[in-house]
């Protein structure tokens, strides 16, 4: 960091964009917070109800406009601008009217905001981001996606349940595809630094047997659909994730967080953004890790690559 004030600009100030804005200045992620919408009396009047609890939060200012000169200079820029999921709807039935979003708009925050690290936030998340990056043509360190790192806090959170600890003591990744094809990685997960194959229950509390995993697995795919069937969308916890990753950003917290980047050197998952455990730091997307995976997860995950790229191919990229 050069001890700039650090800005931050979100685009799209819906449920999901309103969520990351709000999750940021609660954490102190940035010294400026800008939102961008074309709607604008909407995002006016998030900037307006967003700046009465600034007294609360961490030094910052929240900025907001239609125009795309609100994101001059931001450090970091997060993509959540789309159409909204109906109930029933897959991620990958979004791609198209997204798709066209990030080719009418990238290219003048990209002007504006020449040296920011990008963040897709937007579904289908994969898809998106590769469309992104043909758009952008930046790197894929520079911009990625948010991938499955609300799937993995997911998937933490149903393993931390079942067994009776602390969500922050489990570590599990899904890999993949955000979205039905999705793969867990029970193999490499651990509590406390068991490794979760043999964990053994703890007084009162059921095995992590196959029948337990699958049905976690089954909960975390489906977890989205049973939200947006009785809200609309899901928006908190892809505000508390999106935030994450900025923070790991601007942070240069060099954090491994399963975001959705182009492989390469990874035999079967080229040519397609998806989501592997990956160091963040503030040039974004670094290393991917080389996790070892069993027969079946590797299996799933050349699947879950085969199938975004029959998605991209369908949408031409
Ligand atoms: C989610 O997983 C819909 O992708 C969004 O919550």
């Amino acid at each position: 960091m050069d001890g700039r004030p650090t800005k931050l600009a979100i685009i799209g100030a819906g449920a999901v964009g309103t969520a990351i804005a709000y999750s940021a200045l609660i954490r102190g992620v940035a010294r400026t917070v800008a939102l961008l919408d074309i709607k604008a009396t909407k995002v006016t009047a998030e900037v307006l109800d967003l700046s009465h609890g600034l007294e609360f939060v961490p030094r910052a200012d929240i900025i907001g406009s239609d125009d795309v000169s609100v994101c001059a200079g931001a450090d970091v820029v997060v993509f959540t601008a789309g159409a909204k999921q109906k109930p029933g709807q897959s991620r990958l039935e979004l791609a198209e009217a997204t798709i066209g979003l990030t080719r009418s708009i990238l290219p003048g925050v990209l002007e504006v905001a020449p040296n920011a690290i990008y963040l897709m936030v937007t579904n289908p998340v994969d898809v998106v981001t590769y469309a992104a990056q043909r758009v952008t043509g930046l790197p894929s360190n520079r911009l990625f996606g948010s991938g499955t790192v609300l799937d993995s806090s997911r998937l933490r959170f149903l393993i931390a349940q079942h067994c009776g600890v602390a969500v922050q003591s489990v570590h599990s990744y899904i890999v993949g595809e955000h979205g039905d094809s999705e793969i867990p990685l029970w193999s490499s997960a651990t509590i406390g630094g068991v490794p979760l194959t043999s964990w053994k229950a703890l007084p009162g509390r059921p095995a992590m047997d196959s029948v337990a995993r699958e049905r976690i697995r089954s909960e975390v795919v489906h977890a989205a659909y049973a939200i947006i069937e009785g809200k609309g969308a899901t928006n908190y916890a892809i505000g508390l994730a999106a935030t994450r990753i900025v923070e790991a950003v601007l942070g240069d917290e060099h954090r491994v967080l399963p975001v959705s980047t182009v492989a390469s050197g990874f035999p079967g998952l080229e040519d397609v953004c998806l989501s592997l455990p990956t160091v963040v730091d503030r040039g974004g997307a670094q290393t991917r890790l080389e996790v070892p995976l069993s027969p079946d997860e590797e299996a799933g995950l050349l699947v879950s690559a085969e199938t975004l790229r029959g998605m991209q191919a369908r949408f031409g990229l």
